[in-house]
């Protein structure tokens, strides 16, 4: 109960100085803020704000203090060579990779955190960690499927244990995402039934009937056979168009990553390079390192 109070506590202190610029706010200003030199903030707190974050492995520093923000509903392609630490990016946001320093926000809440007795960040429990993973949608290149669950049974799961939604409504629910997919003729389907894309598809709709604020898509189409690739994107454009989910798409498929996104973020051995609206990232990129790396793709 106290996690939950305190992390409530501290979305409000957030968006309180976030709309009055809060002088008096500077300690708690340091919790969630972005850059030091971010001047105006936005009129809504963004969904997902990564502030300084670093992740070691061992020795090897591979995410180099990352400022990063998602506002609600845009779409962020995020991309970059291979090593250069984007899987370690998505799966800190997932849950999965503890920062080793910094702190992000989702939804106004410090997801890795929450304060101490004494107003000191301290390490969030898994409590708090299972309440924010409900705000945090993850589509992997693996799909990740429960085998042993039908179709519907993967996409009611998490409905009926983590929302305690009733049956009937989580099956509604569960129903109305898979048509959205175009899956509705596989209901009873089990996973080893299905096509590589028509399992991506499930992956998908399992993350989206929770209704989540944010979608991490991690290279979710590297592991399909080229001719089905196509569905899943169309899948991903659908649901994009619809808006209300921020996603963070971390992708290989430039042309789709130019399509999609509001904004990209090329990032390179762990910091970011660039980052600007697709037309400017492709169309005139700045930094030799973009440049060299999109021609690969030419
Ligand atoms: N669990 C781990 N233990 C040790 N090193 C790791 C671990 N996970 C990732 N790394 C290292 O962190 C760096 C970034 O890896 P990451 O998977 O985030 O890169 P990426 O940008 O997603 O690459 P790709 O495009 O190939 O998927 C790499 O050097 C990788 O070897
Ligand atoms: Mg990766």
């Amino acid at each position: 109960m106290n996690a939950i109070e305190e992390s409530n506590k501290l979305s409000e202190h957030s968006e309180c100085s976030a709309e009055s610029g809060g002088e008096t706010e500077n300690e708690r200003r340091k919790l969630s803020d972005t850059a030091p030199g971010a001047a105006a903030e936005p009129a809504s707190e963004p969904i997902v704000r990564y502030s300084k974050v670093t992740k070691r492995f061992g020795e090897l520093e591979v995410i180099k203090g990352i400022d990063l923000t998602l506002n609600a509903g845009e779409k962020l392609a995020l991309i970059g060579p291979s090593g250069s630490g984007k899987t370690t990016l998505g799966r800190m946001l997932m849950t999965l990779e503890r920062p080793s320093g910094g702190v992000i926000t989702v939804d106004g809440e410090p997801l890795w955190h929450r304060r101490d007795r004494k107003g000191r960040m301290a390490p969030a429990n898994e409590k708090h960690l299972r309440r924010m993973r409900e705000k945090i949608g993850m589509v992997f290149q693996h799909f990740n499927l429960f085998p042993h669950l039908t179709v519907l049974g993967n996409v009611t799961l998490a409905p009926v244990t983590v929302l305690k939604l009733g049956k009937e409504e989580a099956r509604a629910r569960a129903v109305d995402m898979l048509r959205k997919v175009g899956l509705e003729s596989k209901l009873d389907a089990y996973p080893s039934q299905l096509s590589g894309g028509q399992k991506q598809r499930v992956a998908i709709a399992r993350a989206l009937v929770m209704q989540p604020k944010v979608v991490v898509f991690d290279e979710v189409t590297s592991a399909l056979d080229p001719e089905l690739v196509g569905e899943v994107l169309e899948v991903i454009r659908e649901i994009a168009a619809e808006g209300e989910t921020a996603m963070m798409l971390i992708t290989h498929e430039m042309d789709f990553a130019r399509e999609i996104a509001d904004r990209v973020v090329f990032g390179a051995e762990g910091r970011i390079v660039e980052e600007g609206p697709p037309e400017e990232l492709f169309g005139s990129p700045k930094s030799e390192r973009l440049r060299a790396f999109l021609n690969r793709f030419l």
